[in-house]
């Protein structure tokens, strides 16, 4: 990818291209002005007690963020969007999916809701009391009941079965699917962000460039101004600037301001690793043929070990070791 002549600035200015303020995202959103940004999409923190956060108490965090969302929606340009992406709060083993619980302010403001992607992801934490949650959603709200920035033909994907034909009726014999491709859906399985992502930095929640990149190209048109309130490692300035678009955002945490400092200029350079947009996930090859996939039970060597170990279960059991 050929560099860009782009300069990252500190503070917001309409005719900037990148901006990366240090500091708390409502002093940012205070410095733009109305209407002026096409796409709000974020990532809150949950209020789960993560490295970056303090644990507030549910309503005093749904307060913050309804202050967040109002800042949001002064800069929203008439055909603009939000997309505010969120997981579970949870609290005592008891969950609040966060969508849920702010979906009224969106309602307040008068938004009107399009979709509520679930994206769906392989990693996480390995629940033991229930099932473990591989899913969260972007719940995409725009300020126009009518007019607004939807580019479909940017980001289909390919058909199931490109070269299906009508059968039967006046068009038979065509093809009956449409040959840019299909409607990515409202269901996105894209990996996420753990150890061997190619992405992977010391932040603990990043997105994946890809599923915001889908985000950019559906809702923005080129030149549009991209903002993302709780930044982290710059994710989403990056998909913005990758596609001509300018970003914005805000960081309170300064080792994460130097980590999206960094990535943003790798971008600028397009020295930037990510993975690209659509790849299709990874699919191990049928059991049996390497060490990690194959069933270690069934190999003759390995047979023994378990026989060993239900042997020595059973006598645990008993009460015998
Ligand atoms: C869920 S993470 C977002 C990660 C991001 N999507 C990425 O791809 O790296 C939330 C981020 O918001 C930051 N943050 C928390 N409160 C903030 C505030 N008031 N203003 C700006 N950033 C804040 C946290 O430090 C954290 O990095």
């Amino acid at each position: 990818m050929a560099g860009l002549n782009i300069t990252i600035a500190k503070t917001f200015k309409r005719d900037e291209r990148a901006v990366l303020f240090h500091g708390d995202c409502l002093d940012l959103l205070q410095s733009v002005p109305d209407r002026s940004i096409q796409l709000v999409v974020t990532s809150p923190p949950y209020n789960v007690g993560k490295e970056y956060e303090k644990k507030l108490h549910l309503e005093t965090y749904i307060e913050h963020q309804a202050k967040v969302i109002k800042e949001c929606v002064r800069i929203l340009s008439d055909t603009g969007s939000i997309c505010w992406q969120v997981g579970n709060y949870v609290n005592d083993g008891s969950i609040i999916p966060l969508d849920t619980a702010l979906f009224p302010i969106f309602q307040d403001f008068k938004l009107v809701m399009r979709n509520r992607i679930i994206w769906q992801f392989e990693h996480g934490l390995h629940c033991s009391r229930r099932f473990s949650g591989r899913h969260e959603t972007i719940n995409w709200f725009t300020k126009n009941t009518k007019n607004y920035v939807f580019n479909l033909d940017s980001v289909r994907v390919p058909q199931k079965y490109p070269g299906k034909k009508y059968f039967k009726g006046p068009k038979v014999g065509q093809h009956s699917c449409n040959p840019l491709g299909k409607n990515p859906g409202d269901v996105w399985d894209i990996p996420n962000v753990k150890n061997n992502h190619v992405e992977k930095t010391e932040h603990p929640c990043q997105f994946p460039v890809g599923l915001i990149e889908r985000i950019v190209l559906a809702m923005t048109n080129d030149g549009d101004w991209v903002l993302d309130p709780f930044l982290g490692t710059g994710t989403s300035l990056i998909a913005a600037i990758r596609h001509n678009r300018r970003g914005a955002g805000s960081e309170t945490e300064k080792k994460y301001i130097g980590i999206a400092s960094n990535r943003i200029q790798k971008a600028i350079r397009g020295t930037l690793q990510t993975r690209p947009m659509n790849k299709p996930k990874y699919v191990p090859p049928e059991s049996h043929t390497n060490t990690l996939n194959g069933i270690p039970w069934n190999r003759p060597e390995e047979q023994l070990c378990q026989l060993r170990l239900l042997e020595s279960q059973e006598a645990y059991c008993n009460g015998n070791s």
